[in-house]
């Protein structure tokens, strides 16, 4: 019987790693990043392209250091003109003669977003925001990042001819399609009048996150008010301390050599706190009370990196109880996926001003939160490993659970009855006082 159940387990992990590897995310099933090419005029064999990114992911977000959108010129085309980005090189333009030369004339461009503080006359619609695209969960008004380009092309519409190819988008664990003609995208020019482009392009860009990185970078521990024993997170879960493949890392007593150690720049790389995980990312699950009709769960993200601090973090949670979420404290929510009844999975992230921002581990990093959910009575149970998360990711990277058969278990002799059954109404009205005053901050 545990053979057949280890059979089973064995072939469900197996579809999961084959499912993972053909980019297929359960939790975002369809996710992708569209780029659409508009050809807006031509003249001679001047085209004004726009080019649009559209993030068309729940939950996974494009952060600094932002896109960068490559491809590969099928001919002798040039970029003479870019507004709200611009060309990493331009390359060798030595066979214009005048004053005025292309923007680029690179075979295989390299094209990145311009800063938030770009001059306005180089600016467009969605450009300068750095490369960085929110999620449709966490803002679903800047999933959208667009330049405008000139380019010199002999018959580039003209389907019997190639088109380019070769697209990246330049962010680890995406690849992309090729570009492919659908149907001309229409613009509202205002509320009367729709224009729309002479043609346009569309290319698909899915993530994977065994292209990334095979390494997981998140983990979680677990305890409970009923059980004295706290489940750390499974040692060696994104690496060993002293191999060769491991991070560097410090004591919590070495930080003073953090400044000579840390002269790489974006922080990507730098060291983490030397911990028996190795994870950059901790998240810890408390159950903290049980009420009569509802129990209380407190959530800890500890980010272990010296230098680097994350904006916009966010946590994807999956457990039954969801559905049934009556109120969290100082982190905004957001459902995913609502199937019907199956209501199970949502995500977290920060609020602006207050917790968006996850500092490094020399800063205090780590950021709270408390939920509260009803107990849906044909459900509810401490047994058994069910008031555990079933699935963890934070910024879309699956965090490494504990192994079941270490889960904390309940007590023989814990009865429901003698949770304390009085606090339930001063309890709730209390945490609604207290996400007020949250809020408010
Ligand atoms: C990409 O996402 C959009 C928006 O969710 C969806 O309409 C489209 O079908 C997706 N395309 C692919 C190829 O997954
Ligand atoms: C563009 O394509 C048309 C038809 O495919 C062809 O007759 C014409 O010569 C082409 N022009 C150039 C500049 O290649
Ligand atoms: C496609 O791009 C990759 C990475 O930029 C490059 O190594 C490869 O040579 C390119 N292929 C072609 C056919 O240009
Ligand atoms: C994409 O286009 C290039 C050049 O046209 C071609 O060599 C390649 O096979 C195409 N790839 C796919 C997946 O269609
Ligand atoms: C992280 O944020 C803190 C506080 O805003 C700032 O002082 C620090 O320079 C940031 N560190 C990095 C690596 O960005
Ligand atoms: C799913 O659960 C959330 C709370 O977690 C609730 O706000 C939402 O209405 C539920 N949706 C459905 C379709 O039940």
């Amino acid at each position: 019987m545990s053979s057949s159940a280890g059979g089973r387990l064995f072939i469900l992990l197996l579809l999961y790693f084959l499912c993972s590897s053909v980019a297929y995310d359960p939790m975002d099933p369809d996710g992708n990043i569209t780029i659409k090419w508009d050809f807006m005029t031509s003249n001679d064999n001047h085209y004004t392209v726009l080019v649009s990114i559209y993030n068309y992911q729940l939950y996974r977000h494009i952060e600094i250091p932002g896109w960068r959108l490559g491809w590969t010129w099928p001919n002798d085309e040039v970029i003479w003109d870019m507004r709200g980005a611009e060309s990493t090189n331009q390359g060798d333009c030595s066979r214009f003669k005048g004053d005025a030369l292309p923007h680029c004339c690179d075979k295989s461009p390299t094209i990145i977003d311009l800063p938030i503080g770009a001059p306005y006359n180089l600016r467009t619609a969605d450009c300068c925001r750095s490369g960085v695209l929110s999620s449709l969960a966490q803002g679903p008004s800047l999933i959208r990042a667009s330049f405008q380009m000139v380019i010199d092309s002999r018959n580039i519409t003209d389907d019997a001819n190639p088109k380019p190819y070769n697209f990246t988008l330049g962010v680890p664990g995406y690849s992309c399609s090729n570009a492919t003609t659908v149907a001309p995208s229409k613009f509202k020019s205002d509320t009367q009048r729709t224009t729309q482009a002479q043609s346009t392009w569309e290319v698909i860009c899915s993530y994977s996150q065994f292209r990334e990185s095979a390494t997981p970078s998140c983990c979680v521990s677990l305890s409970t008010f009923y059980d004295n024993t706290i489940v750390s997170c499974p040692d060696c879960s994104c690496g060993c301390q002293g191999t060769p493949t491991s991070p560097l890392c410090l004591r919590d007593d070495e930080q003073s050599r953090l400044k000579e150690l840390s002269s790489d720049g974006d922080g990507s790389q730098g060291p983490l706190l030397c911990t028996k995980h190795m994870c950059p990312i901790s998240v810890h699950w408390h159950v903290k009370v049980s009420y009569k009709e509802y129990w209380r769960v407190k959530m800890t993200i500890t980010n272990y990196n010296m230098n680097k601090n994350y904006s916009d973090w966010n946590l994807v949670l999956q457990h039954p109880n969801l559905r049934s979420l009556v109120q969290i404290f100082s982190f905004n929510y957001h459902p995913l996926l609502q199937y019907g009844s199956i209501n199970d999975t949502g995500v977290f992230w920060g609020i602006e001003y207050y917790n968006d921002m996850l500092l490094n581990y020399g800063e205090n990093g780590n950021v709270q939160s408390e939920m509260l959910l009803h107990k849906d009575t044909e459900e509810f149970t401490f047994k058994g490993g069910w008031p555990f998360p079933r699935r963890l990711s934070f910024n879309g990277h699956d965090c490494v659970m504990p192994p079941p058969d270490l889960y904390p278990s309940l007590p023989k002799d814990y009865s429901m009855a003698s949770s304390p059954l009085v606090y339930d109404v001063t309890v709730f009205l209390s945490s609604i006082l207290l996400s007020v005053v949250l809020v408010l901050l």
